[in-house]
């Protein structure tokens, strides 16, 4: 049987992606370049800096070291003016009761979030105490979809990887998870999450007993 249930968090237990694509908006306006809710799709599950060289790019903009961190720290500034207004409300439907009934069915719960905020988010979101362990993204090498964040999580949960399920939004989310050597369960479209072991297109669709089953 599992031991462990490690959850991506923005996609997957909060609908925060929304306040992200507000926040980098605002810095694209700012610097002239068209960046659409589509265009967002692709800064799913990626890092803060790996984000905004996507944007950059898409403007053809490039710039310094020291630019590109005075940008990063802007829009991380905009992203927690936003956060301010995150509630209860922003946790996706199901979410509650899927960590409720996997710890119910014995597991340990982690979080591996690429976002630096997600100990601030799970709190907006009043999810804190429903989980063991939050992993830091700031304290992580590499990020998605090298395993470290899954790994990593495993390892302070005290669980082998093998005996661990991952949950994830992001198509690099599920190869992270893969990676990591744990059975992977991607929540969205299953032909952008076909590595995945098993794909539900939204979290309240989840049937953990059929997750259970797929442990080794
Ligand atoms: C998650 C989100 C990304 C975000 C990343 C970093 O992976 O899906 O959209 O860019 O976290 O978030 P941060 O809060 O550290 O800027
Ligand atoms: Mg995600």
């Amino acid at each position: 049987a599992f031991r462990a249930a490690i959850f991506d968090l923005d996609g997957v237990l909060v609908d925060s992606a929304r306040l992200h694509f507000v926040a980098w908006k605002q810095i694209a306006d700012e610097l002239g370049i068209v960046f659409s809710e589509h265009d967002n799709e692709a800064l799913k599950g990626v890092d803060r800096m790996g984000s905004l060289d996507h944007i950059l790019a898409l403007g053809g903009l490039r710039l310094d070291v020291a630019a590109r961190e005075e940008l990063a720290a802007r829009k991380n500034g905009y992203y927690l003016d936003a956060l301010a207004t995150m509630t209860r409300a922003d946790v996706l439907p199901g979410a509650l009761s899927l960590l409720s009934r996997a710890r119910t069915a014995g597991l340990l719960l982690g979080i591996a979030s690429a976002s630096r905020n997600a100990t601030m988010v799970l709190e907006r979101a009043g999810l804190s105490g429903a989980v063991d362990f939050v992993a830091d993204a700031g304290k992580i090498a590499r990020s998605k979809p090298a395993p470290d964040i899954f790994l990593a999580c495993a390892s302070a949960l005290g669980a082998s990887p093998v005996d661990c399920v991952g949950f994830e939004d992001a198509a690099a989310g599920v190869s992270a998870i893969k990676a990591a050597g744990m059975v992977a369960v991607g929540i969205g479209a299953s032909d952008i999450l076909a590595e995945a072991d098993l794909v539900f297109e939204t979290t309240a669709q989840v049937d953990l007993d059929r997750v259970l089953r797929l442990s080794s």
